[in-house]
């Protein structure tokens, strides 16, 4: 029954449950290296530690796609949540990477788990795209829209890699993070706040498309990373003070911080500019490499179930990437 209280009580979002999935094949900087050196191109492991941090990352296998990587993240958020998939409303799935022009991966998904009715869509926000997603799924839910929503980062960037390209392809990975999102009358989601700059296009892009039966353009992932660097490192910490600002918090009350997962050079610099010490940064992008939408909850996925986050604590997470685009979510776990 609806009482007058619970029709004038704030509606806020609060994360039940995470879960996450890695593909089975994992290649060290070594391996890659190795692989690469086959086909002329050449790197090590010294470079891509020194530049980048990572140290190996995972490839989905030629017949897995990002809607099968999501599925198993998002049966283990769900089994978290303890929630069953027929109580999930909304469903979202933040990628860059596809399993087909359409309908949605949020739309296969969905058939995969064994659900039909709710609200599934696909968020396309490039590295962003978590972030994205759990801004419009906290405010669907906040609005009464939905209330219990799997909100999900897939991706398989293996496929759009140019491994003739040293400076990109040693970055990447695949992996898929998930998050159950609930209706809750205490946040939960304290605050957030989204960017977009299309002016940066270029600097980072897939500009191929499917067009009469055929790829039209470049269908490989392009980059300018040092400008891509410089542009991230002012945004993240920008972003993160006006998101603090908006819940009435300061940097000091930030538990964990979970910026994306690309390089650790930028994740570090950003700590720092946040007076955060390198403690609270979680890092996973030594073993997944940069997942792109999938980095956040991977890492989120991963520090919770190690016992690093526990519940009550305050989390930062925050998204940079191609559009270009940016942002960031202030929560209580
Ligand atoms: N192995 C060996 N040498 C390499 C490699 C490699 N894999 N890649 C580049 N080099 C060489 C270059 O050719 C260059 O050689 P040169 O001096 O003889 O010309 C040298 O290393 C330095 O190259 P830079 O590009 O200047 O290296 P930099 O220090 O800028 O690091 C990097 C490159 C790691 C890409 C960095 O710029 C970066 O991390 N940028 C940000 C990327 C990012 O954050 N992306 C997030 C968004 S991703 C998304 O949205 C999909």
């Amino acid at each position: 029954m609806t009482t007058s209280s619970s029709l004038t009580a704030p509606r806020y979002s609060r994360i039940l449950g995470t879960g996450s999935y890695l593909p089975e094949q994992r290649l060290t900087n070594a391996e890659l290296a190795a692989q690469l050196a086959r086909d002329g191109v050449e790197t090590s492991d010294e470079w891509i530690v020194e530049r980048t941090g990572i140290r190996a990352r995972h490839f989905a296998a030629p017949d897995q796609t990002s809607s099968d990587l999501a599925l198993p993240a998002a049966r283990a958020a769900l089994q978290a949540a303890g929630v069953a998939a027929e109580e999930i409303d909304l469903i979202i799935v933040a990628t860059s990477t596809p399993d087909m022009v359409f309908p949605s991966t949020a739309c296969l998904l969905q058939q995969k788990l064994g659900v039909a009715g709710c609200a599934a869509f696909d968020v396309q926000a490039v590295c962003s795209g978590f972030v994205y997603g759990l801004t419009v799924a906290d405010a669907m839910i906040k609005s009464g829209a939905a209330s219990k929503a799997l909100v999900i980062g897939a991706e398989t960037f293996s496929r759009i890699l140019d491994f003739k390209d040293r400076t990109t392809c040693v970055l990447f990975g695949d992996g898929a993070g998930a998050v159950v999102l609930g209706a809750s009358e205490t946040p939960g989601i304290l605050a957030s706040q989204l960017h977009a700059d299309g002016r940066h296009v270029d600097i980072l892009c897939t500009p191929g498309t499917v067009s009469g039966g055929q790829v039209l353009g470049h269908p490989l992932l392009k980059m300018d990373g040092q400008a891509v660097f410089k542009l991230a490192v002012g945004v993240l910490e920008k972003v993160a003070r006006a998101v603090l600002e908006k819940a009435g918090r300061t940097d000091a009350d930030i538990d964990w911080l979970i910026p994306h997962q690309a390089n650790i050079r930028i994740m570090q610099g950003t700590a720092k500019k946040l007076k955060l010490p390198l403690e609270k940064l979680v890092v996973t992008v030594d073993q997944h490499g940069n997942t792109s939408a999938a980095s956040i909850p991977l890492a989120l996925d991963v520090a919770v179930r190690s016992g690093q986050i526990k519940k009550g604590e305050t989390v930062m997470l925050e998204g940079v990437g191609g559009g270009f685009t940016w942002g960031a979510v202030l929560l209580d776990l």
